[in-house]
């Protein structure tokens, strides 16, 4: 979570062109990512998130100002697709850390980009990586939502506060193509901080369209994975929205249905999906010890421990 501006630098090491802050070398850069590439050989058991597309583990690091805590994401080959996108709009990576400073911008809560990294082959990404400061004491929103299942409370103020986060989002020109669960994390008190930043997407005013499909995937997972949450909390959400973009209160009507019509056409889709990749929260290293390893990822009670 920046608050100044630090300066980047950029450097070439084992093939991979490195932009990093001037205080964390391209060696270090190197060694998360080797360190990285272990955990991500393990699969979930020491990856904080791991898919076809990506991968996160938290690596620490031994740097001359103290130790490095780092959340490193492995952007996978993705194929032509993914190479044509990278092409077009820069890798995810890149993508990433333009989108931390879009959210700087506007003061909304990020993690800090130490570094990034890219692999190319005839001008072309094949992977890429981004290092940030690893939140300490925050956890994403599907590990939170269980624990307040039964505090209204608690439950009312966070669906509020992620209704704020969008609606400020969108009445700032942003649209975050992505916003599923795992991709807000919840700090110890309760603050909401956004990531996957590369789906971060700047729009003058989000259209409808975009509108409904923003908050449709958050209602969609909602109610796959959390059917129990009351309407009186949706209520809290979609007034948080309405909140930063009070011009769509008289069209509040319509806006629900068009997002339930996009739920229920996204909740078919998904029926008919194998979903592990998005059902298995919280992950190993929340759920679960990592194996004991010398300067590897943390036990997961400091994982857990307040900020
Ligand atoms: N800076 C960070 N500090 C703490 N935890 C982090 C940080 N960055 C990522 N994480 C953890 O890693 C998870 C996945 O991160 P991210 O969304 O960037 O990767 P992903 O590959 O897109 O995963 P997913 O597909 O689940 O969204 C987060 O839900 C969070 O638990
Ligand atoms: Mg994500």
């Amino acid at each position: 979570m920046a608050t100044r501006r630090p300066v980047f630098l950029e450097a070439r090491d084992r093939g991979l062109r490195i932009v990093h802050r001037a205080d964390v070398e391209p060696a270090l850069v190197c060694q998360a990512i080797e360190r990285h590439r272990e955990n991500a050989a393990h699969g979930t058991r020491r990856c904080e998130a791991y898919g076809p597309g990506s991968s996160v583990s938290r690596v620490r690091v031994a740097a001359r100002g103290g130790a490095l805590d780092l959340a490193v994401k492995w952007n996978h080959w993705r194929g032509l697709r993914g190479v044509i996108s990278d092409a077009l709009r820069g890798s995810r990576a890149v993508r990433a850390h333009v989108g931390a400073e879009h959210l700087h911008a506007i003061g909304m809560l990020h993690p800090e980009t130490l570094a990034i990294a890219e692999r190319r082959r005839l001008g072309l990404v094949i992977e890429s990586f981004l290092l940030t400061r690893f939140l300490e004491g925050t956890q994403p929103l599907p590990a939170v939502l269980p624990e307040i299942r039964r505090v209204p409370r608690e439950r009312r103020e966070l669906a509020h506060a992620i209704g704020e986060l969008v609606g400020r989002l969108h009445a700032a020109g942003f649209d975050h193509t992505d916003l599923k669960h795992s991709n807000l994390l919840v700090t110890p008190d309760r603050r909401l901080v956004l990531i996957d930043l590369d789906a971060l997407a700047r729009r003058q005013r989000p259209s409808w369209r975009r509108r409904v499909r923003a908050l449709g995937q958050l209602e969609a997972f909602a109610s796959d994975l959390y059917p129990w949450l009351p309407r009186t909390d949706r209520a809290r959400f979609l007034h948080g929205y309405l909140q930063h973009e009070p011009g769509l209160a008289e069209r509040r009507r319509p806006l629900v249905r068009a997002v339930r019509a996009w739920v229920e056409r996204r909740l078919a889709r998904w029926a008919r999906q194998d979903r592990r990749y998005h059902i298995q929260y919280p992950l190993a290293p929340r759920a679960a010890a990592p194996e004991a390893e010398a300067a590897g990822p943390a036990e997961p009670s400091e994982r857990q421990g307040a900020a």
